[in-house]
């Protein structure tokens, strides 16, 4: 499912080079639940927006979902779901109306539009939040959103950057049970893989939550 081999990113910085990622090899299975951990500035969002085509790698190679990120970009992004590590997402919006339009962005129709996320805000628990505006969610509950958003084109493959930043101890420990819940909701056809940026459920929450391999498919 991802495949890296010698990636690498360097910035130039006032004529000083930032080695941000050094050769990572990285090899990601279907059906494999993968988190990326580390301390801030060890390259993790850099590694993400290089997978997503959002950064172009200095050197080395990676395929995800199949695909080369530099050969073919635009099909790597039509079947990966992106959650940066700011939030998506207006302010003025309906979470209904939010999630519609996100589908209606990567090619969706209408009606499938809105049946994805009838089936999403159920399946993430956010149905009672679905009128109101963007801007009045609590962080948690906007994270929750972002997740939606993410999977409103059924990507083979989902990217988190710090999907728990500025969540509560509660809701933190929720968004792996909501993760789960996902994946159970998915159609056959519709694998559902994860990689995460480090996030902070490794830290101070029960095993329950720790981020895992998880082979199910
Ligand atoms: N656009 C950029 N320009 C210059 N340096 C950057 C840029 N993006 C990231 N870096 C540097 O690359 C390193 C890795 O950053 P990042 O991938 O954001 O780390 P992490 O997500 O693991 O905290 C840091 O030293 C950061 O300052
Ligand atoms: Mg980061």
């Amino acid at each position: 499912m991802i495949h890296t081999r010698k990636l690498t990113r360097n910035f130039v910085v006032k004529k000083e080079t930032v080695e941000a990622v050094k050769g990572v090899d990285i090899d990601v299975a279907p059906g494999e639940l993968v988190a990326f951990l580390g301390p801030n500035g060890a390259g993790k969002s850099t590694t993400l927006r290089m997978l997503t085509t959002l950064l172009k790698p200095t050197s080395g190679t990676a395929t995800v979902a199949g695909l080369d990120v530099a050969a073919d970009p635009a099909g790597v992004r039509a079947r990966i779901g992106y959650i940066g590590q700011g939030n998506g997402g207006g302010h003025s919006y309906r979470v209904i109306d939010e999630m519609i339009m996100q589908g209606r962005f990567y090619g969706m129709n209408a009606a499938d539009a809105k049946a994805r996320a009838d089936e999403l805000l159920t399946s993430l628990e956010l149905t009672d939040l679905a009128k109101r505006t963007v801007i009045k969610l609590s962080g948690g509950q906007r994270r929750r959103m972002d997740v939606a958003l993410g999977l409103m084109h059924s990507p083979q493959l989902l990217f988190l950057d710090e999907p728990s930043t500025g969540m509560d101890p509660q809701n933190r420990a929720n968004l792996w049970e909501h993760h789960a819940h996902a994946r159970r909701a998915r159609n056959h056809d519709r694998p559902h893989h994860a990689l995460h940026g480090r996030g902070g459920f490794d830290v101070g929450a029960g095993d329950r939550h720790r981020p895992r391999h998880d082979h199910r498919r």
